[in-house]
């Protein structure tokens, strides 16, 4: 943990609004619950979306909705996002002695490559996050990237052309720039060679992440995953895989018998990056033949028990003066609260009650206080400089705040066919 870089990731705010235009969430089937088979003690620590392995697996339709958590300063990828849906993701899943493994397929239309040389280009990828502890299976992390006190380990690749990564002076051009280095003849064909061999063309890195402005690259290698990803052009689908070692120096997750987990997809063509993804709510992975984390696969596969008519009423009444709750109510000003109109698809119920009863539990990492003077989502704690809500705690009683969470749960965005 000590060799870590700190890397500051800006952020704005949400406000983008979705469409709902096809199938009702509703009618998709899933569970919330992933099976993973075991294949006994070989290594697929380095699998690929081609490996024969794959037929022992059995698929689960997951639901990665969208979660655009920060508005970005970008005119044209604001408006590519405005109307997203959320995707299907079939989820195939293996474990061994060592490892456990997923593949994704997912379609995306276009195949879009993150570009070593354009900046305005952005790569398909996706990304898998664990929670570091998982113990009390109700106050798992906060889903955009864990929470302040909440770190999740995230590993994400991107499809990229061949890409480089800045010197030690943190800085790429003059590295790269041949322009201004007066090189001719065999010498400017050397540095060339040199500029091509510093050159990747692999993207997987690792992440402790306590909200997303603060994400800390992990680049001591104890981060052990693998990760790949390939496009079928006739089907235009992605194969993604990856693979994770049950015990690194990030994760422990070997004497579990069930994981917490979520993916994420960035889609290259609709300019996503940073906040705007397509994300998964926290899926129990459940390690077949091995026993524990029962109270997990439990939170996380129970519908709500409220009544959702009854919380309507409410939250209608006591919240949407801060909190826009969907595209066809008056919607509120963002400046007060983040939008929570797709907030049921990637919220687990016990993030939706925590939220409610204990605003400051979790504070919603957002937007950049300094760049951002008008939004009023956060005070600072006079003493410790961490932020607090301004959300104040509005419900107390637990049938009510049940009642909240059952509505709560039904906003979310529809599902491409
Ligand atoms: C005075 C304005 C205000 C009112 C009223 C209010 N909230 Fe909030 N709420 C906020 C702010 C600001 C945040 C973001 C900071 C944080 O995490 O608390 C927030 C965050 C949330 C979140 C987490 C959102 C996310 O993206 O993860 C939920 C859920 C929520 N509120 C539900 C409610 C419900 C239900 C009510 C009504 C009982 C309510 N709020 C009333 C201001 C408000």
């Amino acid at each position: 943990m000590n060799k870590l870089l700190k890397s500051i990731i800006i952020a704005g705010l949400v406000t983008a609004s979705y469409a709902k235009t096809t199938t009702p969430a509703t009618m998709v089937s899933t569970d919330g619950l992933i099976n993973a088979q075991r294949v006994g003690n070989i290594n697929i620590s380095t699998i690929s979306p081609s490996d024969g392995i794959w037929s022992k697996a059995k698929t689960t339709t997951i639901i990665l909705y969208p979660q655009q958590t920060i508005k970005l300063n970008d005119a044209k990828a604001n408006k590519l996002n405005a109307a997203n849906l959320a995707k299907k993701v079939k989820v195939s899943a293996i474990y061994s002695s060592n490892a456990v493994a997923f593949k994704l397929v997912w379609s995306d239309p276009t195949q879009d490559k993150l570009s070593g040389i354009k900046s305005d280009m952005y790569g398909d990828g996706f990304a898998m996050q664990v929670p570091v502890s998982f113990n009390d299976p109700k106050k798992l992390p906060y889903i955009g990237m864990g929470s302040d006190g909440r770190p999740v380990v995230v590993s994400l690749t991107k499809a990229v052309t061949t890409h480089y990564e800045p010197n030690g002076n943190g800085n790429v051009e003059n590295q790269l720039g041949t322009s201004n280095m007066n090189l001719f003849g065999d010498e400017l064909k050397q540095q060339k060679a040199k500029i091509a061999s510093l050159g990747n063309s692999q993207y997987v890195k690792s992440f402790v992440s306590e909200g997303f402005r603060s994400m800390t690259e992990i680049k001591d290698g104890s981060a052990k995953v693998g990760m790949k990803m390939s496009y079928d052009s006739k089907t235009k689908q992605w194969t993604g895989v990856v693979a994770k070692s049950l015990n690194d120096g990030t994760l422990h997750l070997g004497g579990h018998g069930a994981l917490p987990i979520s993916f994420a997809i960035w889609d290259g063509g609709k300019m996503n990056r940073g906040g705007i993804k397509n994300i998964s709510s926290w899926v129990a992975v459940k390690l077949q033949g091995k026993s524990g984390d029962d109270a997990l696969v439990k939170e996380l596969t129970t519908p709500p028990s409220g009544n959702a008519i009854a919380g309507k009423a409410q939250v209608e009444a006591m919240c949407a003066a801060c909190h826009t709750l969907s595209d066809t109510k008056k919607a509120a000003n963002a400046y007060m609260a983040p939008n929570l109109k797709d907030i049921g698809g990637y919220s687990t119920n016990a993030y939706l009650a925590e939220s409610i009863k204990d605003p400051n539990a979790v504070v919603v990492p957002g937007y950049n206080k300094n760049a951002h003077k008008s939004m009023i989502w956060y005070n600072a704690d006079p003493k410790t400089g961490k932020r607090t809500t301004t959300m104040p705690p509005m419900m107390t009683d637990d049938k009510m705040i049940n009642d909240a969470v059952a509505y709560l749960k039904t906003l979310k965005a529809g599902v491409e066919k």
